[in-house]
């Protein structure tokens, strides 16, 4: 081979692998543009290299330049694909048809969308939110709600003090006086919240929980009120079929106490069982009056109830503290 047509040959590949690269979309995966450049080059590169050998050893150094010269433009043609590539090229580079990435949709605890059902039902029968604190004094967590003194709920291992007068409440029900301090009857509320108690974290127990408070204040209000309303809340939260029951049970701040048990189907095989979801009873006359109302004239029904447990039993829940583990893969089963 001539050395004239040696160079001449050199330079058409790298014209040639230029031109390849330059034309290639720069959404084409790198490998599949060294593919495209192999398929144009190999042959006529190897045939170059060969050539070298056959040609006399004058010209064989300026064909030597050239080959390196050759070699550099493709790997030159390379880097400027790459570059390219890696920029994008604005619209160009956007592929409508590329899978979109799964979004990730956050929903809502179990234990509030209980809470939320049960607000919604109560609301459809004309009670309305109220909410109080969660650090408390003694007075609204026990004193008014018609705990004599020395009453063990009291004590320092089951309550969690923050002072001398200061405590965090161990239920909903201070909601039920403040309540009444502000507003005349007739009152009808809902009091979700935050409540404490000095226990250990076990399967069935929380030192943190949430409860749900309801109080029903006005003239003539009976336990007809409270059984009525709190059956109808049953019905439309487990189902018209659903059958409740009330039974004696001890509150200081309600005379008479009851609690209501919902016969369920835990769906451990076992069938239908009663099980207590809330203590009530009608306000007692010393709580109305702590709240500075006349309790010959106003009457009422309150109830008290633990949304957690009513979540466990519902989704089959064993352990209490899976609730509060935030494990996204246990929680999203109850996405709705
Ligand atoms: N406060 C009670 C508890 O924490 C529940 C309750 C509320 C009972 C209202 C009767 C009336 O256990």
């Amino acid at each position: 081979m001539q050395l004239s047509e040696y160079l001449a040959q050199a330079d058409a590949l790298a014209h040639d692998a230029r031109a390849l690269l330059d034309g290639l979309d720069p959404s084409t995966r790198l490998d599949v543009a060294k593919g495209q450049l192999n398929a144009l080059k190999d042959e006529r590169f190897n045939a170059l290299q060969a050539a070298l050998r056959s040609l006399s050893a004058d010209d064989r150094r300026a064909a030597g330049t050239a080959f390196n010269a050759l070699r550099g433009a493709i790997q030159e043609a390379l880097d400027l694909f790459a570059a390219r590539q890696a920029k994008g090229s604005g619209a160009d580079a956007f592929d409508p048809t590329m899978p979109a990435r799964r979004g990730w949709q956050g929903t809502l605890h179990p234990v509030t969308l209980v809470i939320d059902e049960i607000c919604e039902i109560f609301r459809e029968l004309g009670f309305t939110i109220a909410l109080g604190p969660e650090a408390e004094t003694e007075w609204y967590n026990f004193g008014a709600l018609n705990f004599p003194p020395d009453h063990p709920a009291m004590e320092l291992h089951d309550t969690l003090y923050l002072g001398e007068d200061t405590l965090l409440r161990t239920h909903t029900s201070p909601v039920q006086v403040r309540t009444l301090q502000r507003f005349a009857p007739p009152v009808r509320v809902l009091a979700p919240g935050q409540v404490y108690r000095r226990d250990f974290f076990d399967a069935t127990h929380a030192p943190a929980f949430m409860q749900l408070e309801g109080l029903a204040v006005d003239e003539g209000i009976s336990f007809v009120d409270l059984k009525a309303t709190l059956a109808e809340f049953a019905r439309r939260f487990y189902g018209a079929s659903r059958r409740v029951r009330f039974g004696p049970s001890y509150f200081p701040f309600v005379e008479p106490g009851a609690q209501m048990d919902v016969e369920v189907d835990l769906n451990d095989g076992k069938g239908l069982r009663w099980v207590e979801i809330l203590g009530c009873g009608m306000v007692h006359p010393n709580v109305i009056e702590a709240a500075g109302l006349d309790s010959e004239k106003y009457t009422g029904w309150a109830f008290g109830m633990g949304p957690a447990r009513i979540a466990m039993s519902r989704h089959d829940i064993h352990d209490i503290r899976l609730l509060y583990d935030s494990d996204v893969r246990f929680l999203e089963q109850f996405a709705r």
